[in-house]
C-alpha cells in the first residue's frame, strides 16, 4: 500500500468500509436509540460519483477490499449501480466487494448485486425466534431475513457470514441453535460482543464474553477445534468436525484485535474515520466539493491515518468516548 495508508504502528490499511446511507429499515436497540437519530440533510450524503471517486483513490493506493455498510446499504437507491462501478476497480487491484446487510430487503436484489460483482455477504441476524427479532430490531421481518439467507447460500458468493450480536438474557441461550445452523450450511456464524455506542444503553453486564460462549459450545461439542483465521480477521474461528460451516467470535471488548487492524472507514456523509471507537473524523466531502484534486485528498487521508491510535480505550473507558451512534458509523 502507499505510505499514506500506513500508520505510525506500521499497520497497512488495505480494507475500506464505506457507509452508503444513514437510513435503516430496522431499529436494532444496540445500534440506535428508540427515538431514532437525526439524519444528515440529503445534500450532505456522498453522491454515487463521489463514492466511486473516493473508492478509486483508495484502491489505487493499495485498498484491495471494500465493504459496503450503512445504516442498511440496501435502502440506498444506487446500490446495485455502485457495486457495478466498484467492480471496474478490479483492474486497479480491488479484490473483493462485500456487503453487510440486515437482509430485510435483500433477497430480490441479491442476484443483481452478485451479477454486478458482489463477492462477500455478511448478514445480520441475532435471533432465530421471530418474537425476539421484533424485540431486538423493533420491527417485523424475521422471515424475510431467513429467505435472504437461503438465497445467499445458493448464490455464487465467495463467502456468506451470519452476524449475531449476543445480549445476555435476550439471545445468549440461542448460541447452540446458531451453531446447529452450521451443520449443513457452508456458513460462518459469528457471535459478536455487544459494543458501546452513543444512545445504545450499553452495559458491561449485558455483554457475554466470547470465552463464556466457547465453553458452552465445547460442553456440547467437545471436538470443536480452532480453525485457521484469515489475516486481519475480526473473528477467531472454530470448526466442528462434520459441520460444513464454521463458528467465530468477534471479541472487540474482551480481547480486541486492534494490533492487526487494516480498516479505514468512510461515513455516508463523507468523513474518513480511522477507528470505530475514535470520534475524530475528517471531511473528504467538503474538500472534494471545494475542488480538491486526488493528491490533496490523499494528503488528507494520510493525515487521518497518521493520527490513528494504537488501540481503543478498553473495556473500562470505552463507553465514555463521545462517538456517534453505530448506525451513523457503519460498524
Ligand atoms: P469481514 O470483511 O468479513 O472481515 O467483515 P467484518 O467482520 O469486518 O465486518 P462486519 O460488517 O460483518 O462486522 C462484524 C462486526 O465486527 C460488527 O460488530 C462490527 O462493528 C465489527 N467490526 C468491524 N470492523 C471492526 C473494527 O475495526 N474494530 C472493531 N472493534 N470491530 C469491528
Ligand atoms: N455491538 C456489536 N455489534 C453491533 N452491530 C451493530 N451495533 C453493534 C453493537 N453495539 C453489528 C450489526 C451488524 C454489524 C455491522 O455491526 O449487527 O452485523
Ligand atoms: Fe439497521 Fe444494522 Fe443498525 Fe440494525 S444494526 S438498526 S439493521 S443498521
Amino acid at each position: 500500500v502507499s505510505p499514506a495508508l500506513v500508520d505510525t504502528f506500521h499497520r497497512q490499511h488495505n480494507y475500506l468500509r464505506i457507509s452508503l446511507t444513514e437510513r435503516c429499515n430496522l431499529r436494532c436497540f444496540y445500534c440506535m436509540p428508540a427515538e431514532g437519530v437525526e439524519l444528515s440533510p440529503s445534500g450532505h450524503i456522498l453522491t454515487d460519483e463521489e463514492v466511486v471517486r473516493l473508492a478509486g483513490l483508495f484502491v489505487r493506493n493499495g485498498v484491495t477490499k471494500i465493504r459496503l455498510t450503512g445504516g442498511e446499504p440496501t435502502v440506498r437507491k444506487g446500490l446495485v449501480d455502485i457495486v457495478g462501478r466498484l467492480n471496474e476497480l478490479r483492474k486497479h487491484g480491488l479484490d473483493s466487494i462485500g456487503l453487510t446487510s440486515n437482509g430485510i430487503a435483500l433477497h430480490r436484489k441479491l442476484p443483481e448485486l452478485v451479477a454486478n460483482g458482489l463477492t462477500h455477504l455478511n448478514l445480520s441476524l441475532d435471533t432465530l425466534d421471530p418474537f425476539k427479532f421484533e424485540i431486538m430490531t423493533r420491527r417485523p421481518g424475521h422471515d424475510a431475513v431467513l429467505r435472504a439467507l437461503d438465497v445467499a447460500l445458493a448464490a455464487p458468493l465467495r463467502s456468506v457470514k451470519l452476524n449475531a450480536v449476543v445480549i445476555k438474557g435476550l439471545n445468549d441461550h440461542e448460541v447452540l441453535d446458531f451453531v446447529e445452523m452450521t451443520k449443513d450450511r457452508p456458513l460462518s456464524v459469528r457471535f459478536i460482543e455487544f459494543m458501546p455506542f452513543t444512545g445504545n444503553k450499553w452495559d458491561k453486564d449485558k455483554m457475554v464474553p466470547s470465552a463464556e460462549l466457547l465453553s458452552r459450545i465445547q460442553a456440547k461439542y467437545p471436538a470443536v477445534t480452532k480453525a485457521l483465521d484469515e489475516q486481519n480477521d475480526t473473528a477467531r474461528n472454530y470448526m466442528i468436525p462434520g459441520h460444513r460451516g464454521r463458528v467465530g467470535f468477534i471479541s472487540s471488548m474482551s480481547d480486541h484485535f486492534c494490533g492487526s487492524c487494516n480498516r479505514l472507514r468512510l461515513t455516508a456523509d463523507g468523513q474518513i474515520k480511522v477507528c470505530l471507537f475514535d470520534p475524530t473524523e475528517i471531511s473528504l466531502r467538503d474538500q472534494m466539493r471545494q475542488g480538491a484534486e486526488d493528491g490533496e485528498l490523499l494528503h488528507t487521508i494520510g493525515r487521518a491515518v497518521q493520527g490513528k491510535r494504537e488501540r481503543h480505550a478498553g473495556m473500562e473507558d470505552i463507553d465514555t468516548v463521545a462517538n456517534r451512534p453505530m448506525i451513523l458509523i457503519g460498524g
